[in-house]
């Protein structure tokens, strides 16, 4: 395996832990090899031992077995190069590195991930290819975001097609890795009791919500050239829309599940321009207390127009969701880190009972919870016991935790395992990339061609802009917002 990109934060924190999990469990048959490319100068044993000290800051405690970590770190090995243009010579090197490794001019089983900044995507397969490494059975990860607009992402595609087959091709996003993203396939599809009300008959609006408690932290050089849009919704966030909306595929396979989420990419209505100003939200988060504002963060320009924050409301054109809107909102600095789905059902038809002692009749929800908590709630009416008819709206609820032993894996171990075993379900088809950029890139072009378009300041360890809750109260729904780990008691959340 070839990381490029090896002295970078994924590296550390993500891939690194990922690798000595599979390593831990034994489920990288065989010696394999880690090799890490970057320009720092590091040498195979600085770079293992750079690693070694990583893995204790990144690796859970009771995984951490101090034997097992020196002995994964020897799988390691290093290359100091440049990546991009004019850098053949230096692929050339790093070939005659993995021959030497491998005891053989003829290399096979190459897998390469690319955890660059993006701006290198599109010339290190090019390079790839000039120097013969992009061999028959190689593979290519690549983090997201997979273009930076439509054309760019279109352009992407053509190039990776030029040095690899689609089936080499992994464009990871690792919301799909997570157990509890993909539990909502289970959830919807291997029960028969929800899935006859998961329509335009029954559901009334949904809400996705992915937000972090943290700022950029030291990623202001990507971020301020990306933002919240980019960063986030056109991936993390849409995969999540399209496991809530997919029709279910006839059979399980990569091919049936990818062509499904294709179908509701395709069935989002794209925005009209009258419709900007009442369909997206976008917000920067400004200095708070002890709260540093982004424009204050390092690497962030003095008057950037980055959006930290976006809620946005979107619609399909299709028989089960014609009608019903998808909320979405992904933002940094809020009051609490969640991922959450809340599918808000339709109120009962006719309400015979009365609201008393301020407990009222409400409309069925469940809560879908990707993380922390990971878990599902299904909110419903309840008779207070006494006198009269009082309802109050109780929750039956699941955690991963009363599974007792059973760990919610990692997502990027169990995606590099998806890669090793050729397994291609959980990644996205070049297709699915195009037509959710078809989807997004006019808001894009909105932000950028429309100055006037309003980035609303928003509090650090705050719920994002007051705008976003007009967003939705317009149609008389409204953000669910969570209390569990909140930092900020100020902070309005749902109890
Ligand atoms: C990454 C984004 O893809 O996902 C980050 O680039 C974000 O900005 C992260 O913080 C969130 O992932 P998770 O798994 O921590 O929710």
């Amino acid at each position: 395996m070839v990381i490029f990109g090896a002295s970078g934060d994924l590296t550390k924190r993500k891939l690194m832990p990922a690798l000595y999990s599979l390593h831990r469990e034994n489920r990288i048959k065989g010696d394999y090899r880690v090799m890490g490319v970057s320009r720092t100068a590091y040498t195979d044993e600085t770079f293992q031992a750079y690693i070694r000290q990583e893995l204790e800051k990144f690796i859970p405690a009771e995984e951490q077995d101090a034997a097992l970590m020196d002995e994964f770190v020897t799988h390691l090995h290093y290359e100091s190069m440049e990546m991009g243009e004019g850098a053949l010579s230096h692929y050339e090197n790093l070939k005659a590195r993995l021959q030497d490794l491998a005891g053989s001019k003829e290399l096979d089983n190459l897998l390469f991930y690319l955890a660059t900044p993006p701006s290198l995507y599109s010339q290190i397969p090019v390079n790839l290819k000039e120097t013969g490494l992009n061999v028959k059975n190689a593979r290519i990860i690549v983090e997201k975001p997979f273009g930076y607009n439509l054309e760019s992402a279109q352009e992407l595609n053509e190039i990776y097609r030029a040095a690899f087959r689609e089936d080499q091709i992994y464009r990871i996003d690792h919301f799909l890795g997570k157990e509890t993203a993909q539990n909502i396939l289970a959830f919807r599809f291997a029960n028969g009791i929800f899935e006859p009300l998961w329509n335009r008959n029954y559901i009334d609006y949904v809400e996705i919500t992915a937000v972090e408690n943290l700022g950029i932290e030291n990623r202001g050089g990507f971020y301020d050239g990306t933002g919240a849009l980019r960063d986030m919704v056109q991936n993390h966030l849409i995969q999540l829309v399209a496991l809530t909306a997919m029709e279910p595929p006839a059979i399980f396979d990569a091919d049936s599940f990818r062509n499904e989420v294709v179908k509701v990419y395709d069935s989002l209505i794209p925005l009209k321009d009258n419709e900007f100003d009442d369909h997206v939200v976008r917000g920067q988060y400004v200095a708070n207390g002890d709260k540093k504002g982004y424009r204050e963060e390092k690497g962030v320009a003095a008057d950037s127009r980055t959006e930290t924050y976006i809620a946005m409301k979107i619609g399909f054109g299709n028989w089960r969701w014609s009608g019903v809107p998808f909320y979405i909102r992904t933002g940094k600095q809020m009051p609490t880190k969640v991922t959450e789905i809340v599918v808000h059902f339709k109120p009962t038809p006719n309400q015979m009972f009365q609201c008393t002692e301020g407990a009222c009749p409400t409309a069925n929800k469940l809560i879908l919870r990707i993380q922390p908590n990971e878990g599902t709630v299904l909110k419903f009416g309840m008779k207070v016991p006494g006198s009269g008819f009082n309802i109050k709206q109780v929750e039956m609820d699941f955690t991963y935790d009363r599974l007792g032993g059973t760990k919610v894996g990692d997502a990027y171990s169990r995606l590099i395992e998806d890669c090793i075993l050729g397994d291609q379900t959980l990644f996205t088809r070049s297709d699915a990339v195009e037509s959710s950029w078809k989807y997004f890139d006019p808001v894009i072009k909105h932000f950028d061609e429309t100055p006037k378009f309003p980035l609303y300041g928003y509090p650090a360890g705050t719920w994002g802009p007051r705008e976003s809750e007009d967003l939705m109260n317009i149609d008389n729904a409204s953000w669910t917002n969570p209390c569990k780990n909140l930092t900020n008691t100020d902070q309005y959340c749902e109890l």
